[in-house]
């Protein structure tokens, strides 16, 4: 059965964020899996009211229309399901292991390769659409590489083709969405746990001013992080920062 994700492909020059492009397209009414891709965002939004900035013409940023015909709250795995696409074509296409950080974080030697974001439009029948948002950091030189990141030409010394990888990644993205779909929202996640970053580690969870510490043991089949704490007992975590170790704290 041909891939849903991907039947349509608008390719564009310089955008203000490939999210906005596929938003007014759903908006339009136009049928899922239609894909935005772009050489330039003037204005790339990351996860957290971030920035997502990437030279000209060195990266792979697409956003994808999916219209999941799942109840709103199953939306919540989606974004590990991409990430897990994500990964799976970076490692195709530049041979190289890539690990996920929670939730769709994707990185190479603990440096973030590539980001996920998703975006949902609900309305009083249940939800009307998502916007997936990929970003991968392709042939971005190190130089220009920030902190804490990397990409692809920085961890392997050598280009990669930026269509190929789409390729991949759309043919990935189409198997694990069809999967999603045909699950009714309930996928199998072993692929996520297999690349899990960080399991069983120290871990600071970071939601707006709270910093919760434990030790991260995977995620349940919502999706949600799971945090020993102190007393044994699991939390679950549905959104957040989480970051390796304590927190530093300024103020000592
Ligand atoms: C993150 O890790 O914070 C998510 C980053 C998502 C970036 C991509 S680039 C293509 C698409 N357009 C955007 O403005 N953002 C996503």
């Amino acid at each position: 059965m041909p891939s849903i994700v991907g039947r349509r492909l608008v390719r564009l020059g310089t955008v203000v964020s490939t999210m906005d492009e596929v938003e007014a397209l759903a908006r339009a009414g136009e049928p899922e899996g239609i894909v935005v891709v772009a050489d330039e965002q003037t204005a790339g939004r990351g996860r957290s009211g971030r920035r997502w900035s990437a030279p000209t013409g060195s990266s792979l940023l697409c956003s994808i229309l999916l219209r999941p015909p799942v109840p709103p709250d199953r939306l919540a795995v989606l974004p590990l399901v991409v990430g897990v696409a994500a990964a799976e074509a970076i490692d195709a296409v530049a041979g190289v292991a890539c690990r996920l950080k929670w939730p769709n974080d994707v990185w190479i030697d603990g440096r973030k390769v590539a980001g996920v974001l998703v975006t949902a439009r609900t309305g009083a029948a249940g939800l009307e659409h998502s916007v997936v948002g990929v970003g991968i950091n392709v042939n971005v030189p190190p130089t220009e590489v920030i902190d804490g990141a990397t990409s692809l030409l920085t961890a392997t010394g050598h280009l990669h083709d930026r269509e190929r990888l789409l390729t991949v990644l759309l043919e990935r993205l189409g198997t694990g969405y069809q999967a999603f779909v045909v699950a009714g929202g309930r996928p199998d996640l072993r692929a996520w746990r297999s690349r899990g970053a960080l399991v069983d580690e120290r871990v600071t969870i970071t939601v707006g001013d709270d910093h919760r510490h434990g030790t991260f043991r995977g995620v349940d089949d919502d999706g949600a992080l799971l945090l020993e704490v102190d007393d044994r007992r699991v939390e679950r975590v549905v959104a957040g920062e989480l970051t390796r170790g304590p927190v530093r704290r300024a103020d000592g």
